[in-house]
């Protein structure tokens, strides 16, 4: 579109060119013309022959150009050349002026076919390789009357040769302009949609599940913005399908240890019919707890699901974070005693709480049960509650193993326990603590551990009262 659009342009310019060059020279050849007609009309009234061949010779000598002269039937009285002497010469030009009783007309013709010149014509459809002449005919007046028409040949093809020459320039020119354009256009292009093809490629990627691709960040500004938007999807959606993986894999691997425990316990009663009965007893109970521990995994895990599908909605009511407090050392108070350990209570009450009370009973429970469990016996279990701002702030501090550096960024990961063996002896699903964060996060607050090893470990909760 564009090359064409400038060729046509090109076409018009020379041809706005040519004709002005061409009315130039005529108009200047007319007025000569003119002067020499009324010089002329004289002699020609007094048929002075001499006279006129004289003038007309002189004229054309100086211009370089054929002089004609017909009479007022057309016919050729004195040709400067010597070529049309006595015939008619029905040219247009000279037919219009005896006819039509105008004064002057002019043309461009080709030299040997007579053809006049139409610009647009010969610019569009090619050049002929003939040559050109200009045709300026004027009437000769005298008594009144047109009595000869006096006609000027003189060759153009300077003119259209610089006409041709321009329009090979001025086409050249747009050619290149043309060809730059496009050049430009498709470079620029290329440059708007090959990041939006990256994109393509990435997301059609994307769709076969491949989550590793990535693109690159460039072009414009918005480009740029939605490449890193795509980028940062693209590795959030990797790295959960990766933790969805090792999730399911932590899963089953949790729910077959126990099956396999209890796979080989009925397998012995199966085959040893005259088992001694304490021992019988012993195996079934292990059985009992392995499903125990199967269903502690299976609830937990349940819970999580739950928590991940976005639609838990909490049942919200006023509480207080104090009374849980009691009743989960109540709770718990058997089992530390037992190991002869002391739950230390230091509540100073924080106010009424807006807030889910059954899963803030979960999220205390927990950190104690964990403190308890892991902490040898004799320790110290050190539950506070205060109120910061509009929040409150629990602390579970107990002077157990204390958790290692290395493993701390990892407690709150499911299934992730620093020490799995002893874990597992404790009955530990390794769920607990993410199942904690979650609650908390769901209630708009936030949890993290301190902890130093050998010295004892801290989990701080800090949860929005949503009240007063
Ligand atoms: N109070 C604590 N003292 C020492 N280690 C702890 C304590 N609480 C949690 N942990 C460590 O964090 C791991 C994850 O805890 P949790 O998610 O509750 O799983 P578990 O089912 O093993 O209790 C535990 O296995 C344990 O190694
Ligand atoms: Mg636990």
């Amino acid at each position: 579109m564009v090359g064409l659009s400038f060729w046509a342009m090109s076409g018009f310019l020379s041809g706005m060119v040519g004709d002005y060059l061409l009315e130039e020279r005529l108009s200047a050849e007319r007025t000569r013309l003119e002067t020499l007609a009324e010089r002329l009309a004289p002699s020609l009234r007094e048929r002075d022959v001499d006279a006129l061949d004289e003038g007309m010779q002189d004229f054309a000598g100086e211009t370089g150009s054929r002089l004609l002269l017909t009479d007022s039937g057309g016919k050729v009285q004195l040709d400067t050349v010597g070529i049309e002497n006595g015939r008619l010469y029905p040219i247009p030009q000279v037919v219009s002026i005896l006819t039509e009783g105008q004064g002057q007309t002019y043309a461009v013709r080709d030299t040997e076919t007579g053809e006049e010149l139409n610009m647009s014509r010969v610019l569009f459809m090619g050049r002929t390789g003939g040559s050109w002449e200009s045709v300026c005919a004027s009437a000769v007046v005298f008594d009144s009357a047109v009595q000869g028409v006096l006609v000027l040949l003189s060759p153009a093809d300077t003119i259209m040769r610089s006409v041709y020459q321009l329009q090979d320039r001025v086409l050249l020119v747009f050619a290149a302009v043309a060809a730059a354009v496009m050049v430009f256009s498709f470079v620029f292009s290329r440059v708007v949609t090959s990041p939006i093809a990256g994109l393509t490629r990435g997301i059609k990627h994307m769709s076969k599940g491949d989550f590793s691709s990535r693109v690159k960040v460039k072009g414009s500004r918005e480009m740029a913005q939605l490449a890193d938007a795509f980028n940062s999807m693209s590795e959030k959606l990797e790295t959960l399908d990766q933790s969805r993986n090792q999730f399911v894999s932590n899963a089953s691997h949790e729910l077959k240890t126990p099956l396999a425990t209890m796979k080989i316990m009925v397998e012995s009663l199966v085959y040893q019919p005259d088992m001694d009965k304490d021992l019988r007893i012993e195996f079934l109970t292990d059985i009992d707890n392995e499903i125990d521990r199967l269903s502690n995994i299976v609830s937990d895990l349940l819970t999580l699901v739950k928590m991940d599908s976005r639609d838990v909605k909490l049942q919200r009511e006023n509480l207080s974070l104090a009374e849980l407090c009691r009743e989960t050392e109540h709770r718990l108070k058997p089992i530390a005693t037992k190991k002869g350990q002391k739950i230390i209570l230091a509540l100073s009450d924080p106010g009424e709480m807006y807030a889910d009370k059954s899963k803030l009973t979960q999220v205390i429970y927990n950190l104690v049960e964990n403190a308890v469990k892991y902490t040898q016996a004799g320790g110290t279990i050190r539950v506070s509650l205060t109120r910061t701002g509009h929040e409150a702030h629990l602390v579970v501090k107990d002077n157990g193993p204390g958790i290692p550096r290395e493993n701390l960024p990892h407690i709150f990961d499911r299934f992730y326990r620093v020490d799995k063996a002893r874990s597992r002896e404790t009955g530990g699903t390794g769920l607990g603590l993410s199942i904690v964060r979650q609650l908390v996060m769901l209630h708009g607050g936030n949890i993290r551990c301190e902890s130093e090893e050998g010295k004892g470990s801290s989990f701080i909760v800090d949860i929005p009262l949503h009240q007063g």
